[in-house]
């Protein structure tokens, strides 16, 4: 098979996390619940809450800057600006714009993509497509949520799961190296939106006494229809992007999934036939940060030399919408 050439690479990967850290046995005493049960069903064992006055623009920015740097660019040289939130900080203008202005980067292009979990894939695939259509030449794809402001802090099945954080990656044309997406597959299903969503307080429902009583404007999820879902699609959008790149599950260096669940997370590297020594977990410290859990790990992994020069990196996510999907990078 004929291996696909890249269009473009990550040159460099930032992240930012709150420094707050907020335990299991911080919850459970606010809460019905126990660190026992929250390590055993989920994996994870802390998160980090952003401060009041931190919000996704802010989490995003930080973890562009850091990007930035290790790219040697200035923010004026950013061509395109692709942020993917869950969180935005407010509903009138995007995030992106936000961010645009607290960079400086005022040559962007800034949007706001929607793909909950899945959108830092969903942004690296858009921003790929933007430089090879030749509209530029340094894309910032970001994913920022502040995930404990949509929680309902009294419904223990979903505010132990969520942290908030922020990671960002810079692209740019590939130049022939070799390196770069070698492949990609997305996919979305609206028929199972109400798995996972926030019922209220959009144009349909409009803040309202009633939204804010019944607590409309928060996140509701069908945690175990959520979790049957996630392992099937990634494991199947993982085949597709494997075999896109020519790899099976042997040329694959590094799995780094979305951080969910480490259930979830065991089930997806099962089917994928890769073992878990070659998967990148940090759910236990941080929870599920909706599109900011692949950017933050990929971050490490590369600040870790898991996912050095020329590694087979494979990325998968999945979440409402439902939207899920895979791409395989060489690093
Ligand atoms: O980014 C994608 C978005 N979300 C996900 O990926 C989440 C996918 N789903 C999951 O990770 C799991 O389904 C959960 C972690 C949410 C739940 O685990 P589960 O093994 O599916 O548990 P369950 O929902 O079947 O609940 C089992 C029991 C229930 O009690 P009963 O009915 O058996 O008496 C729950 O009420 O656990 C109870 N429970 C809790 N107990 C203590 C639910 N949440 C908690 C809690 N602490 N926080």
């Amino acid at each position: 098979m004929i291996k696909p050439t890249p269009i473009a690479e990550i040159v460099a990967t930032g992240r930012f996390l709150p420094d707050n850290v907020v335990t299991n046995d911080d919850l459970a005493e606010r809460m019905d619940t126990s660190d026992e049960w929250i390590r055993t069903r989920t994996g994870i064992s802390e998160r980090r809450i952003a401060p009041d006055d931190m919000g996704a623009a802010d989490l995003g920015a930080r973890a562009a800057t850091i990007a930035l740097q290790r790219a040697g660019l200035e923010p004026g040289e950013i061509d395109i600006l692709v942020v993917s939130t869950a969180t935005p900080d407010r509903w009138l203008p995007s995030t992106a714009c936000d961010i645009q202005a607290l960079l400086k980067c005022d040559n962007a292009v800034a949007f706001d993509i929607m793909a909950a979990c899945t959108g830092h894939l969903y942004g690296l695939s858009m921003a790929e497509g933007y430089l090879a259509a030749g509209r530029g030449e340094v894309a910032l794809v970001i994913a920022a949520e502040k995930m404990s402001a949509i929680l309902d802090w009294n419904d223990r099945t979903t505010a132990v799961l969520f942290g908030d954080g922020a990671g960002a990656a810079v692209l740019r044309p590939s130049n022939g190296s070799g390196r770069g997406i070698l492949s990609s597959h997305h996919q979305s299903d609206g028929k199972l939106a109400e798995l996972l969503y926030r019922p209220g307080g959009g144009a349909l429902d409009p803040i309202s006494q009633s939204v804010l009583d019944e607590g409309r404007h928060l996140l509701k999820m069908q945690g175990r229809e959520i979790f049957k879902n996630a392992v099937r699609s990634m494991a199947e959008a993982c085949d597709i992007a494997m075999q896109k790149a020519g790899w099976t599950a042997n040329d694959v260096d590094l799995l780094v999934p979305h951080q969910a669940n480490i259930r979830i997370i065991e089930a997806t590297a099962k089917y994928a036939g890769i073992p878990m020594e070659k998967v990148f977990v940090n759910v236990d410290r941080y929870g599920n940060m909706s599109s900011a859990t692949v950017p933050i790990a990929l971050d490490e992994a590369i600040e870790q030399g898991r996912a050095g020069p020329d590694a087979n990196v494979m990325t998968v996510a999945f979440g409402a919408g439902l939207t899920w999907g895979a791409m395989a990078l060489r690093m």
